[in-house]
């Protein structure tokens, strides 16, 4: 079994109504700020550690049907953002496809179809330029075709029943599809609040996860690999110190100077989930007639860290953890506190300024967890004759 590279690793190895999936609600994002591709160096950090689980499951998954057999392997990017850091994860899959012979059919090697999700509201246009028209886009010689699905992944397929092979969703399912009700005294994390906050979060988080298998079994060919990766906790440590807790801090002593609206900031919870492992495990277990359990591991990554404590670049380091948080929640702390251009500057200058006074109370652990799921092939109907 392959291990995953670095950090402090914790590795270890329903057919519903179909409507019930389309009445889940639509997402309230406003979405990512444009530019988060440079921001989203901890995504890529989680995606490289768990790695090694795809890279060694992969030629297994092209040697069963229906891949051995098919014209077009498809793989889908559940939540690709501006897609930098899909089109170097996209590489990857390619070369152990390649390696794993997936590429050489006998009679033409099949088309790779890549389908680029993410919301409506994502920054498209960046997305094609890393794909097709941008330096640097994959060679696309005539068997490679890349589709965008602008859709939640909550609430829609993204490709036709039974035809993904492949699909990844990385820091992607930290999104709720609605933020739930709550309210934080002593941060903007559903962990700060209390036990009301904390048990909503986790009822939207239970169904949004179920949602996800469910369209996904929907959409997954037989014996299709569906890896996740979500932002996560071991014991009380989170990226949540780092990320989280110098923009509470910030928009505290704002408040206090009368410059942002106090009770906004008690009902600020960030729609988002910090998962624990079990939680993913469980959810898999819930629909164990669709998905089979590979892998399942949770890690603390600290390369950020570990750049900073040599370095010893305080500015440097409060200037990337602060972007990393402005990359995906800058939109939701300014809709919701109801921030003006100047406020909003000043929020952030702040957090920066505390994180560099102090970096030792925002030590950055990127606390992720994965499971590497397998679709079930389809069960023969049992027969009595004898
Ligand atoms: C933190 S980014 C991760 C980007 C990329 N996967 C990576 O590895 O860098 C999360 C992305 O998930 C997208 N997302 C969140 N909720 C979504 C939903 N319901 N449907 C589709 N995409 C969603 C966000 O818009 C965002 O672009």
């Amino acid at each position: 079994m392959a291990t995953p590279r670095g950090g402090e690793a914790q590795a270890s190895g329903t057919k519903r109504n179909y409507d019930d999936v389309n009445k889940h609600k639509q997402p309230s994002l406003p979405g990512m700020k444009s530019g988060c591709d440079e921001s989203s160096e901890l995504q890529l950090e989680a995606f490289t550690h768990f790695w090694p689980w795809l890279e060694d499951a992969l030629p297994g998954c092209v040697a069963i049907p229906p891949l051995a057999r098919t014209h077009m392997i498809t793989l889908a990017d559940y939540g690709c953002s501006e897609g930098g850091n899909s089109r170097k994860q996209f590489r990857l899959i390619q070369e152990a496809l390649r390696k794993g012979g997936a590429l050489e059919a006998e009679h033409g090697a099949p088309a790779l179809q890549l389908i680029l999700n993410d919301l409506p509201t994502n920054n498209w246009a960046r997305c094609v330029s890393n794909f097709v028209t941008g330096e640097g886009a994959p060679a696309a010689p005539d068997n490679y075709t890349v589709s965008l699905a602008p859709k939640s992944f909550y609430s829609a397929l993204v490709a036709p029943a039974g035809t993904v092979h492949l699909g990844v969703a990385i820091c992607a399912m930290i999104w709720l599809s609605s933020p739930p009700a709550g309210s934080a005294k002593d941060g903007i994390c559903h962990l700060d609040g209390g036990e009301e906050t904390r048990n909503n979060f986790k009822r939207q988080a239970d169904a949004d996860v179920d949602a996800f298998l469910r369209l996904r079994a929907v959409e997954f060919a037989p014996g299709g690999l569906l890896f996740i990766v979500v932002p996560s906790r071991m014991g009380s440590s989170s990226c949540t110190t780092a990320l989280y807790a110098p923009i509470h801090d910030a928009a505290s002593e704002l408040a206090a100077k009368g410059e942002i609206d106090a009770s906004l900031l008690e009902d600020l919870v960030m729609p988002s989930y910090i998962w624990e492992v079990e939680e993913l495990e469980a959810a898999a277990m819930r629909a164990s007639r669709e998905w089979e359990v590979l892998q399942r591991g949770t890690a603390s990554l600290t390369h950020l860290l570990d750049k900073f404590r040599a370095d010893g670049d305080a500015a440097a380091y409060a200037h990337t953890v602060v972007g990393t948080f402005r990359g995906f929640g800058e939109p939701v702390v300014r809709n919701r506190l109801g921030l003006n251009d100047a406020t909003t500057k000043r929020l952030f200058a702040h957090a920066e300024e505390l994180v560099t006074a102090s970096p030792g109370n925002y030590e950055l652990r990127n606390v992720v967890s994965a499971v590497l799921l397998r679709r079930a092939t389809a069960r023969r109907s049992t027969s009595l004759d004898m």
